[in-house]
């Protein structure tokens, strides 16, 4: 089960995605969390931020629809209260960042880079609930000084994370690949909105919010597997991932490990059962190891350019 990215080896492809896990300890009452392939902490930002008012969730068909607001405890809190827990884990540590300058992303990662325990950066350029947040990831010259800059201030991993609310998500991932991006994560929530027929008001004080869940699963499968054709970095895979069969559509799209978002508000263990079933999916059609699935699916004409290294392995 066994995957490297970003070269860091994980003990397997399933991880926690950033803003619901918290900051991990709140789920290791339900399982051991070295089990996991690496944690995803909730966005750290450089000074604390309380978040949206309320209501900031409402439930949409096959998903939900989020307004948080990076609440979170800031960058000297996390390293204070929160890291040395996660550093007690044998499971790699991802830190997600999000600044509001490209100065603020780099200045986090250099605060990040002088911290024990920390394997690897993912960088938020992709939170659509916060003003300014959006505008790094939608645009490919913001996406690429961000990215560079975050490179340039850390010798760790660098992990950019996409957006979904953009034409051609190959163009911004291009641009993240050229920065220097070890890895991309992709994809974070796309912008929805629900309006309540008896206020008739938007449900969100906002009026908008990123929808996550089983209802974007095709869109993300979609950008893994078009981003996965034109640049040779390894991709992480994000969104409705509620099964092990989920997760395997992912990674046969081109991701090489994949994450477990809004399952766990619905199962805390949903990350220990995407990882059983992908191990059954294995063993049922046969795979020796995870790394085969790794862009199946992905037409052999088009591979020599994708971040598929290993053969296509023949269906059994
Ligand atoms: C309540 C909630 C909070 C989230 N907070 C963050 C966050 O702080 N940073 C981030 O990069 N993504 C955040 N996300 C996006 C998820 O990490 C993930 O990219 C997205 O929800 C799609 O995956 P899913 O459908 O499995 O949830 C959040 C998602 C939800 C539902």
């Amino acid at each position: 089960m066994g995957v490297e990215i970003a070269g860091i080896p994980l003990k397997n492809p399933v991880m926690t995605a950033s803003g619901t896990f918290g900051y991990g300890d709140e789920f290791s009452s339900f399982f051991d969390l070295n089990a996991l392939g690496a944690i995803i902490v909730k966005t750290v930002t450089m000074h604390p931020r309380p978040g949206n008012a309320p209501p900031r969730i409402a439930e949409t068909p096959g998903g939900m629809l989020n307004s948080i607001g990076l609440q979170n405890v800031g960058i000297d809190l996390f390293l204070k209260q929160k890291l040395p827990f996660l550093r007690t884990l044998t499971t790699p540590l991802l830190v997600n960042i999000a600044g509001k300058s490209v100065e603020e992303f780099a200045d986090l990662a250099k605060r990040l880079s002088d911290a024990e325990g920390v394997a690897g950066i993912e960088v938020n350029i992709s939170c659509p609930n916060v003003a300014g947040g959006l505008d790094f990831g939608t645009d490919p010259r913001l996406t690429y000084e961000v990215v560079r800059s975050v490179r340039q201030a850390t010798p760790l991993p660098v992990i950019p994370k996409l957006s979904p609310n953009v034409t051609d998500v190959t163009v911004i991932a291009r641009a993240a690949a050229d920065a220097g991006a070890d890895a991309l994560s992709l994809i974070n929530t796309i912008v929805g909105m629900v309006i309540d027929l008896d206020s008739r008001r938007p449900k969100l004080p906002g009026a908008t919010g990123g929808l996550s869940g089983p209802a974007i699963r095709p869109v993300a499968v979609r950008m893994v597997w078009e981003v996965a054709q034109v640049v040779k970095t390894p991709i992480i895979g994000i969104g409705g991932i509620m099964t092990g069969n989920d997760a395997v559509e992912f990674l046969l799209a081109g991701a090489t490990a994949v994450q477990v978002g809004t399952a766990n508000f619905l199962d805390p263990l949903a990350p220990m059962k995407v990882l059983a079933g992908i191990e059954s999916y294995l063993t049922l059609h046969r795979f020796a190891a995870v790394t085969q699935l790794v862009g199946a699916a992905i037409p052999s004409e088009t591979r020599s350019k994708s971040n598929v290294h290993s053969p296509r392995p023949k269906a059994k």
